[in-house]
C-alpha cells in the first residue's frame, strides 16, 4: 500500500480522539454564511478560550484577539479586506493578533518557576534570551505569525466542531486593519477569520497535494 492510500484510511493512532480527527478532515473555510443569525456572546468567548489552547513557544501567548460585531464597524473591516462580501455575512470578524516581542516574558517565567518546572537562574536566562532574540525585526515579526497561526487554527477547527463556518483570511490591507482596530505598534495583524453560522454547504473541496508528494522522508 502506498503511503497516500494509507493516509486516506483510518489508522490505529486515528482511534483516540476519531472526533478531532474528523474535524481536521472535514473543516472548510466557509463562504456561506447565514446573514439572518448571530453568535451569541458566549460562543464567541468559547472559540477565543479554544484559540488560546494553542501551543506556543515558551508558552508565552504572543496572542490577541480583536473581535468585530458591529455593524458600521465590520463594514469597515469589509473595505479593507477588498469588498469581500461573507466577511459581512458572517456578522462576526477576529482579528488575530501576534506579539512581535517577547512582552509576556516577565509574567511567563514566573509561572515556569512557580510551578517548579524551571529554576529561576534557567527561567532569567531563557526569557534574557527571548527578549533579545524578538528585539531583531524578522525574528519578531517570525515569531508573531507563527504563534498566532497556531492559535487561529485552534479557533477555525473549534467553530467547526461547534458547527459554524470560518474562513481564514490575509486579504486585507493590514497597515489598515492595524489603524481601524488600535493595534499597538509592536502587535501585527496576523490573520482574518471570518466566522458564523453556516448558511448551506461550501463547494467540493478543490484538490490537496498528495502525501507522496510533499512528505519528504529523512531529507528534502
Ligand atoms: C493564509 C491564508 C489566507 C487566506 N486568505 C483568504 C482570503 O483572503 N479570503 C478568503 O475567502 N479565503 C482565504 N483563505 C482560505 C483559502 O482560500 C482556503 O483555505 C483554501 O482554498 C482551502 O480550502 P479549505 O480551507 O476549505 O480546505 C485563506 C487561507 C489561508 C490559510
Amino acid at each position: 500500500m502506498s503511503h497516500s492510500q494509507a493516509a486516506d484510511e483510518r489508522v490505529a493512532h486515528d482511534e483516540t480522539f476519531p472526533e478531532a480527527v474528523d474535524a481536521v478532515r472535514t473543516r472548510r473555510s466557509g463562504h456561506n454564511f447565514d446573514p439572518d443569525e448571530d453568535l451569541a456572546d458566549e460562543t464567541l468567548e468559547a472559540l477565543v478560550r479554544d484559540a488560546t489552547l494553542a501551543p506556543s513557544s515558551y508558552n508565552l501567548q504572543p496572542w490577541e484577539f480583536v473581535a468585530v460585531q458591529d455593524e458600521d464597524r465590520l463594514e469597515n473591516v469589509v473595505e479593507l479586506a477588498y469588498g469581500q462580501e461573507h466577511v459581512r455575512e458572517a456578522g462576526t470578524a477576529i482579528l488575530v493578533v501576534g506579539h512581535t516581542e517577547a512582552k509576556t516574558a516577565d509574567r511567563v517565567f514566573d509561572e515556569w518557576v512557580e510551578a517548579g518546572r524551571m529554576d529561576e537562574a534557567a527561567a532569567e536566562q531563557t526569557k534574557a534570551q527571548s527578549v533579545e532574540m524578538y528585539e531583531d525585526e524578522r525574528f519578531g515579526r517570525d515569531y508573531a505569525v507563527r504563534n498566532a497561526s497556531l492559535a487561529a487554527q485552534n479557533l477555525l477547527l473549534s467553530a467547526h466542531a461547534r458547527g459554524l463556518k470560518a474562513t481564514p483570511m490575509i486579504g486585507f490591507d493590514a497597515e489598515g486593519m492595524a489603524e481601524l482596530l488600535d493595534l499597538p505598534d509592536d502587535e501585527i495583524p496576523v490573520m482574518l477569520i471570518a466566522v458564523g453560522p453556516s448558511g448551506g454547504p461550501e463547494p467540493e473541496r478543490l484538490p490537496r497535494r498528495s502525501v507522496d508528494e510533499v512528505l519528504h522522508r529523512e531529507s528534502y
